[in-house]
């Protein structure tokens, strides 16, 4: 069966709410160990799985706390209507002055609702921090942002994620991937997902070509099972990291294309050849996918790694 995403209350730059369903079927059976993510990003696909155990960790500290801070039942569904319905009055009388007002504000002192609201109000809904590590996403222009609606829709995805933690047991952790990697036991499972390299590069997310190779090196000694998401190719490049990283040993290189709705331009004309990269193969069950709309990942023979 493949798994629904569940939307979660934050968007962030490589969200895979479109891969979900393909990390669920190369994955298989949830471990009987730990599901660890060392991006988490916007958790959709820990969300989505709903493993029982999880470590789900990343730098970025806001994210974590948000998540941290609806665990421990310190946010919920009562607190962020309030504050939006609130805040969102003041974005609609005020105009934009109040989201660069509440930016501020964050940037002054961070917590977690001034982030819910300026990660849904602000230009493409992207989470952007400048060298400093300052919010500096500009805003969508719209002072009608939080209409009742929206809101709703808000304060549901944040509900739909407590009910999630209050049957998982979950960590949540501030942490850098080797941190988060060296926790890794036979029984857990790995979904990495790290920024793509040389692409939306910002506070959180400075990823160096030696950083992909940090990674790889670390993954390929897992004493579990891993699934690697990186980017295979588009029109005009290729990512060349895959066949130095991963062509030696016993990997598994799975594309698919995908179109993205968020980031730089030249994504958003044109589609990317996604790459998840495993440690372990996947029997194709045909009679499971038949009628499925969506495209599912196709194993690369080893020597069209690259084309
Ligand atoms: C591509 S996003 C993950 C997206 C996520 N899978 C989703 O679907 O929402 C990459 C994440 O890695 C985090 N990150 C960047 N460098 C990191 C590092 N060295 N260690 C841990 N997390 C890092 C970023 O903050 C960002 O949230």
């Amino acid at each position: 069966m493949r798994a629904t995403p569940l939307v979660p209350p934050i968007k962030c730059q490589g969200i895979k709410t479109k891969l979900v369903g393909d990390i669920a079927d190369l994955a298989g059976e949830l471990p009987n160990g730990r599901w660890i993510e060392p991006f988490c990003g916007s958790g959709v696909v820990a969300l989505s799985l709903q493993p029982k155990r999880a470590l789900l960790c990343d730098t970025n500290v806001h994210i974590i706390r948000l998540y941290q801070e609806i665990q421990a039942h310190k946010l919920d569904a009562h607190s962020v209507r309030q504050y939006l319905v609130e805040h969102g009055d003041k974005l609609r009388t005020i105009g934009e002055d109040y989201f660069y007002e509440v930016r501020e504000r964050f940037n002054q002192s961070p917590n977690s609702l001034d982030f819910l609201f300026l990660n849904r109000s602000c230009f493409n809904g992207v989470m952007r921090f400048n060298r400093s590590g300052k919010f500096n996403v500009p805003f969508c222009r719209k002072p009608e942002r939080f209409a009742p609606a929206y809101v709703t829709k808000i304060v549901n995805q944040v509900l739909a994620v407590a009910k999630v933690l209050s049957v998982s047991d979950w960590e949540f952790r501030v942490a850098d991937f080797k941190q988060a990697l060296a926790c890794a036991g036979a029984d857990d499972f790995v979904y990495a997902d790290p920024p793509y390299a040389g692409r939306h590069t910002d506070y959180f997310n400075g990823w160096s070509e030696q950083d992909e190779i940090d990674l790889a090196d670390t993954l390929a000694g897992l004493p579990c099972r891993f699934i690697l998401s990186t980017w295979h190719s588009n029109q005009f490049r290729t990512n060349q990291l895959i066949e130095q990283n991963w062509s030696a040993g016993d990997f598994h290189v799975f594309t698919k294309a995908h179109y993205y709705h968020v980031g730089a331009a030249e994504e958003l004309r044109h589609p990317m050849l996604e790459a998840l990269i495993t440690n372990f193969g996947h029997e194709r069950t045909d009679a499971v996918r038949e009628g499925q709309q969506q495209f599912l990942f196709v194993e690369q023979p080893r020597a069209q790694y690259i084309s």
